[in-house]
């Protein structure tokens, strides 16, 4: 008998990992007649797949379960049936309790290593509706183990998880709490799974990992394969023309890895690496284990594999006892590196992380003004990136219509925003852009007839014609 047909609404706060988790969990619901919907208003089941790892996106949800009571109530006065309000992700595994105590409407929580029992869950609920879930297990079964066979991409860029958890207890983060320790999951999963998103016509791929280069699964020999290994193999499959993995630590920067930015074509020349300080007396205090001078020499060897490698960073500005003198060896450490994007961040104190109880916190405004100085530098060298590549031809994977009508948007191998006129049959191709201007954060161009001929990049005919175009 064929599930009755339901709407689900999907809303991610976060990493990429929750983006990857909550397709994750449209797929598991999909098999009991669950499709996609943007809209909670004709949901039947929403979930709220939230972060933890600052205060603000903590709130964030509680605002949004507000609103979607709202929802809930008015539907069931217009006889629209029931709303299944469910809580995922990392605030539902720190605050589990707490959510259903402030927010006794919401149906489930359950944790980010509980998703693949989403049917179970869900027919728990339909039994007893009246009792919530929560579900904050770590289960021993990795999760990975149980995730349904079936993939979906949502275009022609996929991510895939290859690692979770972390075992470095930075004292400012929440992730070794809420995800757990260091799990990574054998090659052949992930192989078969990048297989799987090749045949349905993605060519680019992002391997996820909270510590994603500290990747130690198990390989095709038996034997644990580091994160290079994994990539050669990955290089081999047809149809799988990029490579990118995030998020890395300094630390796990291997010498194979690194010899892979010049060894695999398919390795995309961009790095997104997180410093978070420049300061080493900070570096010590956040649990970081390197100093700023072994974050500059891992920059070092990466560039001396790859010349052109692009490098990102997360930097915590107003980190327990931080003063002047530090922050200063930030933005000199920032300055000197130069890097393509990054993101920066007030320290925000986490519940039960070892830096929420330091001594010195520093003041709300000292960081507000810390950020914006940091800021200013870090704009300036985006800004200064993608005017650098004005004039040159880059290959861009276009994913999607751009926003302007005949315009098609995509990604040049730095991670940069392309917009270029085009037609829409070159979405899911890596074509030769020619770069117009550099913004600061996209660059706009125009489809290269006469560029250099990139095998196996669609050239695009002389004279197309865009109607968004303003001369
Ligand atoms: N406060 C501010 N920023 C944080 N991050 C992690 N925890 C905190 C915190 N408590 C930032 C780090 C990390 C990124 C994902 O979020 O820069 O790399
Ligand atoms: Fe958090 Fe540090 Fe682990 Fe990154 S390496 S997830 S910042 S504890």
């Amino acid at each position: 008998m064929r599930p009755p047909a339901r709407k689900l609404f999907v809303k991610t706060w976060g990493c990429q990992m929750n983006v990857y988790d909550s397709a994750r969990m449209a797929d598991v619901l999909a098999p009991l007649g669950f499709s996609p919907t943007d809209r909670a208003e004709e949901a039947d089941m929403v979930i709220l797949n939230t972060c933890h790892i600052r205060e603000k996106a903590t709130e964030k949800v509680f605002s949004e379960l507000g609103r979607l009571r709202a929802v809930k109530d008015a539907r069931r006065r217009a006889g629209a049936g029931d709303t299944v309000i469910a809580v995922a992700g990392c605030v539902a595994q720190a605050e589990g309790r707490e959510i259903l105590a402030r927010a006794p409407y919401v149906d489930m929580v359950f944790g980010p290593q509980t998703y693949h029992d989403l049917p179970a869950m869900v027919a728990r609920l339909a039994r007893a509706r009246h009792q919530p879930i929560l579900n904050t297990d770590f289960p021993v079964e990795a999760k990975f183990d149980r995730l349904p066979e079936e993939v979906s991409a949502p275009g022609p860029a996929a991510f895939l998880s290859v690692q979770e958890g972390c075992d470095k207890f930075c004292t400012f983060c929440v992730v070794p709490y809420t995800r757990g320790a260091e799990q990574s999951r054998p090659a052949r999963q992930i192989l078969d799974e990048a297989r799987r998103l090749a045949a349905i016509g993605v060519r680019e791929i992002t391997l996820l990992g909270q510590n994603v280069n500290a990747y130690h699964g198990e390989g095709l020999d038996g034997q644990a394969w580091g994160l290079a290994r994994l990539l050669h193999a990955l290089a081999g499959i047809a149809g799988v023309d990029r490579l990118r993995y995030t998020t890395s630590h300094p630390l796990d920067m291997a010498d194979d890895l690194v010899a892979a930015h010049a060894e695999i074509p398919q390795l995309m020349p961009f790095l997104h690496l997180p410093v978070q300080s420049g300061a080493d007396r900070v570096l010590a205090a956040m649990n970081r284990r390197h100093r700023a001078d072994d974050y500059r020499r891992a920059v070092a060897r990466l560039r001396r594999a790859r010349p052109d490698i692009a490098l990102s960073s997360d930097f915590i500005v107003g980190f327990p006892g931080e003063d002047d003198a530090d922050f200063a060896q930030t933005l000199r450490l920032l300055t000197e590196i130069g890097f393509a994007q990054a993101y920066s961040f007030k320290y925000s104190a986490r519940p039960g992380t070892p830096a929420a109880a330091m001594d010195r916190q520093v003041a709300e405004d000292v960081k507000a003004a810390r950020l914006q100085a940091l800021q200013q530098v870090l704009n300036a060298q985006q800004l200064a990136f993608n005017r650098r590549h004005e004039g040159s031809v880059l290959p861009v994977l276009f994913e999607r219509r751009g926003r302007q009508p005949g315009q098609l948007q995509g990604r040049s191998p730095y991670m940069q925003v392309v917009n270029a006129c085009g037609p829409d049959r070159l979405i899911g191709s890596i074509v030769p852009v020619r770069i117009d201007t550099g913004h600061a954060n996209s660059l706009g161009g125009t489809v290269d007839t006469t560029g250099p001929d990139m095998t196996g990049f669609v050239q695009e005919p002389a004279g197309f014609d865009c109607p968004g175009q303003v001369a």
